[in-house]
């Protein structure tokens, strides 16, 4: 099972767009999959149209069952949702012991209760939470979407500091599965600067940028994964691709 998280602590990167669009992907290919959904925005389920009577609050705050706090947004697609409620979170688990592995704990029975899981995709909020810290705590690997702006760069390189002081702290390595171009125009000088640096900086790391694309907005308005608003698009085309290259 790969534990995989995403995060920039930029907004707006497309960490949740990346999140719904690899676990579709990933879903349809016969994979299964679960989001988890650590930011209180709650986009997860809002992308793909679900709602369930307990999510994340529930899973780490009222220590219920995995399975009351799970639902099935797609078929091998799980998902644990976040809400507003998630906020609170930070504040409850702020006063217990070891708090950054409440998330490690809640999901020690994960393989139990779904059985042949392939892939844990974490949707973090662009923020340095005890939520982020928990999904490094409990993920192997990282992916790191960065927008195709300097400041998005810059988040990345807090992700960065931030991963090695993880790593430090808790004795455990995580990898950086890629980083992933968003929002690359190739008409816009900015997207092909900000694409070389990412590659003088990171090199074999980065991934094929994904191409801006309205649809992928008009898609989440719809409640919709790209793959199921539009039979082709250029994003979708991306996705598929970057899906290669991170699970081949
Ligand atoms: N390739 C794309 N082309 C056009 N719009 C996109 C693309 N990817 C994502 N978007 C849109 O950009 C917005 C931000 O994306 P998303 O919510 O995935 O970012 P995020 O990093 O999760 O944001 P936050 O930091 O607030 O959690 C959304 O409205 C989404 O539909
Ligand atoms: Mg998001």
């Amino acid at each position: 099972m790969r534990k995989i998280a995403c995060q920039n602590f930029k907004g707006g990167t497309g960490k949740t767009t990346s999140v719904v669009t690899l676990a579709h992907c990933l879903a349809t290919a016969g994979k299964r999959v679960l989001i988890v959904d650590l930011d209180a925005q709650g986009n997860v389920g809002v992308s793909l149209g679900v709602e369930a009577p307990g999510g994340l609050y529930e899973l780490l705050v009222d220590n219920r069952s995995l399975t009351e706090c799970m639902v099935e947004a797609r078929p091998n697609l799980f998902c644990i949702l976040a809400d507003a409620s998630v906020a609170a979170c930070e504040t409850i688990l702020v006063a217990r012991p070891r708090r950054e592995e409440s998330l490690s704990r809640a999901l020690r029975r994960l393989p139990e209760v779904v059985p042949d899981i392939d892939v844990v995709l974490l949707d973090c909020s662009p923020s340095l939470s005890i939520l982020s810290q928990n999904a490094l705590v409990y993920a192997d690997e990282l992916v790191i979407p960065v927008s195709m702006d300097y400041l998005a760069m810059v988040g990345a390189n807090h992700v960065y500091d931030n991963l090695a002081m993880i790593e430090e702290f808790f004795d455990k390595r995580i990898r950086v599965a890629g980083i992933l171009p968003t929002f690359f125009d190739q008409r816009v000088n900015m997207s092909k600067e900000v694409l070389a640096a990412l590659r003088e900086r990171y090199g074999d790391a980065v991934l094929t940028p994904i191409r801006t694309d309205t649809r992928m907005k008009q898609a989440s308005s719809a409640r919709q994964t790209i793959f199921e608003f539009s039979r082709r698009s250029r994003a979708g085309e991306d996705y598929q691709q970057v899906c290669r290259e991170l699970f081949a």
